[in-house]
C-alpha cells in the first residue's frame, strides 16, 4: 500500500498577552529567527506535503511568506477552534495524515516528526500525542495515563494535585488521522477553566469512543518547549545558542569566548573561522574559512568569503568577497557587493553599492548607489552626493580612479578610469579616463590679518595660560 499523504496544521493565531508582545507570540524570536518560522522549518524539512498556518496577524502572514496555505482565527476560542479554523484545509485533505504543531514550540525537529509519525502508522492510531518528560511541568497540559495508556490531557488550570504532579507533558504536536479529526473536532465543548474549545479534549473523545490513541515519547525534552512568557523566551534563547555554538565548535570554528555571541540557526560558518566576543550573526548568513568575524560586529543575511576581517563593523543584506578588510567601524548598508581584498576602514558607510577587487576606501566616507571599479583609491572624506531630496542617482568610479580628500561626487556622474580629483573638489560632470577634476579657487594669503582680529582672543587665553602654568610659553 502506498503511504499517505501528509498535511500539517500550524497553530499561530495566539496573542502576545501573556509575552506582554505588541505583535503576535509566535513571531517573537529565539536566535533572532520569528518562533514560527523555526516550527515551518521543521515541518518542512519533514516533507509535510502541504502547510496550513492559523494566524490572526497580517505580520505573521508578512514573515510566513508564500507556500503556506493561510487561514485566519478572528477570534482567539481555543487551539481545538483553532484547528476548527482550518476546516476547508483538512476537508480538502480528506483521507490523509494531519500533523498539528504549535507556532510557539520552536524546537520541534524532523527527528521527532518522522519517528512519530512511524509510531502512529505502526499503531495504526487515529491520534499520536508527541509527549516528554520535564522536570517542571507548570504550565503544560498533563498526559493522564491508565494502565499504562493515555486516558485524558488535562490542562494545568483544570488539574488536580495529583494530576498536576504529573511530570509527562503534551508538546502540543502530534499526529492525527485527517478525518478522526475532523469528527471530532465537532464534539469539543468549551466547559472548562478558561472557557475555550481545547484541542486536546479532542484526544479525551477519541479514547472515550474507543479509537486507537498513541503517545510518543519524546527523546529530548527540549523539542516540546513552549514560550509563554518572556523568561521562556530567553530560556529557549539560551538553549538555541549553547546548542548553535556546539554545532560550530564540532565544525571546527573557533571561539575565544561565549560572551556576547550570539549566531541564528540558518547560518554556515566553514572550519578554520574565528568569531570574535560581542558578535551576532543571523539570517542565511555564510562565513569563509580563515575569516575573523568580531569583536562586536552584526552580520545579518550576507555572506563573508575567505580570510576576510571584519572587525567590529555591520553588514546587512550584502556579500564580501575574499582577503577583504573591513573595519573597525564600518557600515555596509543593503544589496552591497565589496569585492576581493577590498579594504574599508573607519566610518565608511556603503550603500547599494559594488566595489571592485582590491579597492581601498580607507576613511570616513559614504559611497551610496554607486559602482567602483577594481583597485580605485579613495581619500579621506569623500561623499558621493546621491540624493538630490527626490531621486536617487547613481555614480560610476573607473578602474584605478584616484578621489581625493573631501572629494564630493554630485550623482549621477562618472570619474574615468585612471582619473584624479583633486582634495576638495565637487564633481558634477563626467571626469574623463586619465584626466585631473580640479575646481579649486586662488588661495589669498592677507599677511597680519589674523593677527588683527584674534588680537583680544590670543591676550584673554594668554593669561589663562599664565594662570594655569605659571608663566606663558609660546608654541
Ligand atoms: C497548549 C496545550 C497544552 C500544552 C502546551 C504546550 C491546549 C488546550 N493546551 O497550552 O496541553 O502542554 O500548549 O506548549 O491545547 N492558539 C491559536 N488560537 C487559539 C489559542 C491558541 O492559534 O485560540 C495557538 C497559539 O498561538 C500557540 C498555540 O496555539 O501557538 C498554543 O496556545 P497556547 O495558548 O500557548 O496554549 P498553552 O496554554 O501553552
Ligand atoms: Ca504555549
Amino acid at each position: 500500500m502506498s503511504k499517505r499523504r501528509t498535511n500539517c496544521v500550524v497553530l499561530a493565531a495566539g496573542d502576545g498577552k501573556r509575552m506582554f508582545s505588541k505583535s503576535s507570540k509566535v513571531l517573537c524570536e529565539v536566535s533572532y529567527k520569528p518562533m514560527i518560522l523555526w516550527v515551518l522549518d521543521a515541518a518542512k524539512n519533514s516533507g509535510i506535503d502541504e502547510i496550513c498556518a492559523v494566524i490572526s496577524n497580517e505580520d505573521v502572514e508578512r514573515t510566513v511568506g508564500s507556500g503556506i496555505h493561510i487561514t485566519y482565527q478572528k477570534q482567539r476560542l481555543g487551539t481545538g477552534h483553532a484547528v476548527g479554523c482550518a476546516r476547508e484545509f483538512l476537508e480538502e485533505h480528506s483521507g490523509e495524515e494531519t500533523l498539528i504543531l504549535y507556532g510557539d514550540v520552536p524546537f520541534i525537529d524532523v527527528e521527532t516528526i518522522s519517528e512519530s509519525l512511524k509510531l502512529h502508522r505502526d499503531n495504526n492510531a487515529s491520534a499520536t500525542v508527541i509527549s516528554a518528560v520535564i522536570k517542571d511541568p507548570t504550565g503544560y497540559g498533563r498526559i493522564v495515563r491508565k494502565g499504562g495508556n493515555i486516558s485524558a490531557i488535562v490542562e494545568e488550570i483544570d488539574a488536580d494535585d495529583a494530576t498536576a504532579s504529573i511530570k509527562e507533558i503534551n508538546s502540543g504536536a502530534g499526529w492525527f488521522s485527517t478525518d478522526d479529526l475532523l469528527q471530532s473536532l465537532d464534539k469539543i465543548s468549551n466547559d472548562n477553566a478558561k472557557g475555550e474549545y481545547y484541542l486536546t479534549d479532542a484526544i479525551g473523545i477519541m479514547i472515550s469512543e474507543g479509537k486507537k490513541v498513541a503517545v510518543y515519547k519524546s527523546k529530548s525534552s527540549d523539542v516540546t518547549l513552549g514560550a509563554n512568557t518572556p523568561l521562556d523566551l530567553l530560556n529557549l534563547n539560551d538553549i538555541a545558542r549553547e546548542r548553535i555554538l556546539k554545532k560550530h565548535l564540532s565544525g571546527g570554528v573557533h571561539f575565544v569566548s561565549r560572551s556576547g555571541i550570539s549566531i541564528g540557526p540558518d547560518v554556515n560558518i566553514m572550519p578554520g573561522a574565528k568569531i570574535l566576543p560581542g558578535s551576532i550573526l543571523y539570517g542565511k548568513t555564510s562565513i569563509g574559512s580563515g575569516s575573523v568575524i568580531g569583536p562586536n560586529s552584526l552580520v545579518f543575511e550576507s555572506s563573508i568569503g575567505k580570510n576576510t576581517s571584519f572587525n567590529s563593523s555591520q553588514i546587512r543584506n550584502s556579500s564580501i568577497g575574499d582577503e577583504a578588510e573591513i573595519g573597525p567601524f564600518v557600515q555596509i548598508r543593503p544589496c552591497s557587493t565589496i569585492s576581493d581584498k577590498v579594504k574599508l576602514g573607519n566610518f565608511v558607510e556603503i550603500k547599494n553599492s559594488d566595489i571592485g577587487e582590491g579597492t581601498s576606501v580607507a576613511h570616513l566616507t559614504y559611497i551610496g548607489d554607486s559602482d567602483v571599479g577594481r583597485y580605485c583609491n579613495f581619500g579621506c572624506g569623500v561623499v558621493v552626493v546621491n540624493y538630490d531630496g527626490e531621486e536617487k542617482k547613481r555614480t560610476t568610479v573607473k578602474d584605478f580612479a584616484f578621489v581625493g580628500c573631501n572629494t564630493n561626487l554630485i550623482s549621477p556622474v562618472t570619474v574615468g578610469k585612471g582619473a584624479y580629483t583633486a582634495a576638495g573638489c565637487t564633481v558634477i560632470k563626467d571626469i574623463p579616463d586619465g584626466a585631473l577634476a580640479i575646481d579649486r579657487g586662488q588661495l589669498n594669503i592677507k599677511p597680519g590679518w589674523a593677527a588683527n582680529k584674534l588680537k583680544k582672543y590670543i591676550e584673554k587665553k594668554s593669561k589663562l595660560l599664565e594662570m594655569n602654568n605659571g608663566k606663558s610659553e609660546d608654541k
